[in-house]
């Protein structure tokens, strides 16, 4: 269901689930991706006379107030990308809650402080969880669902919330599962999948669930270590999961049962440091020398990836190449971050660091057909899991 669905909104107020996990450094917010994916449902509501309080939560505080976690940061910023004020309520059901929505006009916007100070949200039994909701509830007339990244998740403003009041989906999560069916479930083909970050651990579920649909699988990241290990080369220094080794040769031995071609490195950057002015060097993925760390893809790999990218016609990638913060092992990333711009097609960027690498790498995020603000809920998507936080907005 979407918003239009929910019939007139002026004089409405409507509680808004969004996602405003961002990075801080300090107060300074270091990637505003999600802020900016937040606003046009804020818009959609305020245009339409809504009266807009805003839920989200900010990091892991553990169930009090921490003004480490504090959203007063994020609250300003979201109203500097409306270019309107936004009030905000300095605890999150509590009387400053209250008067603050009290006090709002139609077409204005108010952030309520982390919903994850109450330790009712995030609590594992059901009637805590409801009797949070239930306070939440008081403070809106309607709840919209936009938070995607935390759809994962079955908490009290992701998920009890939406059993209490008329809801519907916003225009992120909309956009979220639209992406991600169709290319779970109608992908164009040849049908590409790209794979990396640090740990082929918390990629097993993707693995198992995309081996069967797509035809090229292609690894990089330090994830691919355990890959080469699997077939017999050494790594020296670099990322390995010792044991994953026989679970990734089972992936080896499925991929080839199935015909998909699964696509590893066959050169690396390494270094013997992982700092900004490493001495580097190009490998064979053969001939890692023992004391050094792979810590990029090679320039004979970006060739070859880009090679099985080029006539893809629906990709998914999911996960740096390299350690891309550091300029040295930046490059893997970014060329397999455009050539998957490139494509003709659909292309979808799966979450977290990915995501947080085509804003750092400065790269055109228009490019790409959809750029996913969830982390461990696109990766759920991914592994064919069904989410709280979508399920309950079907009912
Ligand atoms: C995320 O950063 O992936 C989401 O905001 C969810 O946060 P969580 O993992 O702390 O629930």
């Amino acid at each position: 269901r979407g918003i239009d669905e929910l019939g007139d909104l002026r004089g409405q107020r409507v509680l808004l689930r969004s996602d405003l996990n961002v990075p801080l450094d300090g107060e300074a917010i270091t990637d505003d991706g999600r802020v900016r994916a937040s606003v046009p449902t804020i818009q959609q509501l305020t245009a339409a006379g809504a009266r807009v309080v805003v839920m989200a939560h900010l990091g892991r505080p553990k169930g009090a107030p921490d003004p480490q976690y504090s959203l007063a940061p994020v609250a300003k910023r979201l109203g500097e990308l409306l270019g309107a004020d936004v009030a905000f309520a300095t605890d999150v059901v509590g009387e400053s809650a209250r008067k603050t929505v009290a006090a709002l006009a139609d077409g204005e916007v108010a952030v309520l402080e982390n919903v994850r100070f109450d330790a009712r949200e995030t609590s594992k039994d059901d009637a805590e969880r409801q009797a949070f909701a239930a306070e939440l509830a008081e403070l809106g007339d309607l709840f919209v669902s936009d938070g995607f990244g935390v759809v994962h998740r079955k908490q009290a403003s992701v998920y009890d919330l939406a059993q209490r009041l008329p809801h519907a989906a916003g225009l992120l999560v909309r956009a979220e599962v639209q992406a991600f069916s169709k290319v779970l479930d109608d992908p164009e083909r040849p049908y590409v999948v790209v794979l990396g970050g640090s740990k082929v651990s918390d990629k097993l579920g993707v693995i198992d669930n995309l081996l069967d649909k797509v035809d090229r699988l292609l690894i990089g990241g330090g994830m691919a270590f355990t890959f080469l290990k699997a077939q017999g080369y050494e790594v020296g220094g670099s990322l390995l999961e010792d044991d994953q080794v026989d679970t990734v040769r089972g992936y080896l031995s499925r991929a080839e049962e199935r015909g998909v071609e699964l696509v590893l490195p066959v050169d690396v950057v390494v270094a013997a440091d992982i700092s900004e002015d490493a001495a580097t060097a190009v490998v064979a993925a053969s001939a890692i020398p023992a004391d050094q760390k792979g810590l990029d893809i090679g320039p004979a790999t970006i060739e070859l990836f880009r090679g099985k990218l080029s006539d893809a016609k629906t990709v998914v990638w999911n996960g740096p190449m390299g350690v891309f913060e550091l300029a040295p092992f930046a490059e893997g990333t970014r060329q397999v971050a455009v050539a998957v711009s490139e494509v003709q097609g659909t292309s979808v960027v799966g979450g977290g660091d990915s995501a947080a690498a085509v804003r750092r790498l400065d790269l055109d995020e228009g490019a790409f057909t959809h750029i996913s603000t969830g982390g461990g809920a696109s990766l759920e998507l991914l592994e064919g899991k069904e989410l709280p936080g979508l399920t309950v907005l079907e009912s």
